[in-house]
């Protein structure tokens, strides 16, 4: 069975991607800094799978170490997640975003083509499309950003394009995430942000558990069915299975390839949360604040091409992800007491 390298693979996307990896009986290596992510979730993987990926505590950009995971272990594809992903400390620490994200990512492919290993996963997002010209937004749309995160999504992009062009032997997917929700069903893993959070769903989780008092609603003169952003959520379980789906094709070709993962559906901020208060039977007070600089009115994929050549559907509907997000919070309340 092919043994993949997983970075980031105790985060968030990447400890559902595992799930799904050790599910279909692919061999899983982790390596994972903890930066952004706990040990803890290691034994939920097991719990979950009942296997136990290896698990290497480094950073990926230091080459030395990820030297010694390629050596110890053949590995076929890399799925690489590991990265900064906060939106407006990349602003505050444009360096820390370039040095760390564009540097993982330079490592990896370095050491990958030290040992001949030739498949490549990346974690992009539809934040590269910036303002997108159209709806919905498919592939070949131009592409920009508006943060020094999205910069440095759109950097990587760029250079991996560069990479494959210079080596016939490398195929590298591309997948560009929506916004991803939700929470494995059985409530061992999930998102939970350090500190208050910054995007839409964990903030609702922690209005609902009354962590903290109102959701800010960031506008609601967009030009949307409501007047509130309106986005494309996935559910997570949906957004890894897609990982699997763009593992069986990157064996399969050579050269790059780009693709949306999302649902093509998109709810608007109040959506979510009387969705969100309708499967929960909890209550979410709101208010409406003014736009957050940066947001754009809406944003949802055309998911054809993944759906096409992947073979990929998101099958979670909105309900089911707004309860998985909840009863993960739930859960992980219960077992800290
Ligand atoms: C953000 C990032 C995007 C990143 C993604 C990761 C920006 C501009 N974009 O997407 O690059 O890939 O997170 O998941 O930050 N909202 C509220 N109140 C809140 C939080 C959010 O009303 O407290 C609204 C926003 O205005 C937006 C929607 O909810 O309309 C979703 O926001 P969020 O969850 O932060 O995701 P994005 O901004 O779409």
């Amino acid at each position: 069975m092919m043994k993949i390298l997983v970075t980031g693979g105790l985060g968030f996307i990447g400890s559902h991607t595992c799930v799904e990896l050790l599910n279909a009986n692919y061999e899983v290596v982790i390596i994972d800094n903890l930066s952004n992510s706990s040990i803890d979730v290691l034994e939920k993987l097991e719990e979950i799978t009942s296997k136990r990926p290896k698990f290497y505590e480094i950073d990926a950009c230091n080459k030395e170490k990820v030297s010694v995971v390629f050596k110890e272990n053949k590995i076929d594809a890399v799925i690489h997640f590991a990265g900064y992903k906060a939106v407006g400390e990349s602003v505050s620490e444009p360096l820390k975003y370039y040095r760390n994200n564009l540097d993982s990512t330079l490592t990896l492919l370095e050491v990958m083509k030290e040992y001949s290993c030739h498949n490549f996963v990346f974690s992009s997002s539809a934040t590269v499309y910036g303002t997108p010209k159209e709806l919905p937004i498919k592939e070949d749309f131009p592409l920009s950003t508006t943060n020094p995160y999205g910069t440095t999504k759109l950097m990587i992009e760029r250079i991996l394009q560069d990479v494959s062009k210079a080596d016939k032997d490398l195929s590298i997917i591309v997948l560009r995430y929506f916004n991803p929700i939700g929470a494995h069903p059985s409530g061992l893993i999930g998102e939970n942000p350090n500190g208050i959070p910054n995007n839409l769903m964990p903030y609702i989780v922690r209005v609902a558990d009354k962590e903290l008092p109102t959701l800010s609603v960031f506008g609601n003169d967009y030009n949307t069915h409501d007047g509130t952003g309106v986005r494309d959520y996935i559910h997570v379980v949906d957004l890894a299975k897609g990982h699997l789906k763009a593992l069986e094709k990157v064996v399969n070709f050579k050269g790059i390839e780009y693709y949306n993962l999302g649902t093509g559906k998109g709810y608007s901020v109040l959506d979510l949360v009387n969705t969100f208060e309708k499967v929960n039977n909890v209550k979410v007070p709101y208010k409406i604040v003014d736009r957050r600089p940066g947001d754009i009115d809406a944003c949802y994929a055309d998911p054809t091409k993944a759906y096409e050549k992947l073979g990929f559907k998101a099958e979670y509907g909105i309900e089911d992800m707004c309860r998985d997000s909840y009863n993960y919070i739930l859960k992980n309340k219960e077992s800290q007491k």
